[in-house]
């Protein structure tokens, strides 16, 4: 898709989150319902979810598409390296990442967007797979975590 038109889109997409987000003060169904809009709505997504620190675990809690791995391999992989970097990374070909974990052979690029809590903290990632090479960029980068700071309004 061209950098225009998904910006355009993640444009309405985020005025769509807004509003539904005030809809309830849940954080789960908050998360719940950014990726199920998220997925629905770019094509792209073929993996769309979150990966939570759990007890020094990155443990899959909601996602849309195929089955993933429940938990991931400390230091391993993109998420991982998203966490341990502090920062968003995009994948255009996720075979030539160092240590990416396959839970889909499908998958093909990849994003991960470190999700913070209000003290700044890193408390998880979102992370979107998709069936095509470098389907990801600073435009994904940029609403995707715009998108995760609506997680930190308060409602
Ligand atoms: N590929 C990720 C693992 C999660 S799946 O893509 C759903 C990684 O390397 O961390």
């Amino acid at each position: 898709m061209d950098s225009k038109k998904k910006a355009a889109r993640y444009g309405r997409i985020y005025e769509q989150l807004a509003q539904l987000l005030k809809k309830s003060n849940n954080q789960l169904a908050h998360k719940a319902t950014i990726i199920a809009v998220l997925h629905h709505k770019l094509e792209y997504f073929f993996w769309t979810g979150f990966y939570m620190l759990v007890d020094g675990e990155l443990v899959v809690e909601m996602y849309q598409g195929p089955v993933a791995c429940q938990v991931l391999a400390k230091n391993k992989g993109v998420c991982w390296a998203a966490i341990n970097q502090g920062k968003t990374l995009v994948v255009p070909n996720v075979e030539e990442f160092p240590d990416h974990i396959v839970c889909d052979s499908r998958s093909k690029s990849e994003i991960v967007v470190p999700l913070r809590n209000p003290s700044g903290e890193i408390v998880g990632v979102l992370d979107v797979d998709s069936k095509e090479l470098a389907s990801f960029d600073e435009v994904d980068a940029e609403w995707l975590d715009k998108i995760l700071q609506l997680l930190n309004e308060p409602v």
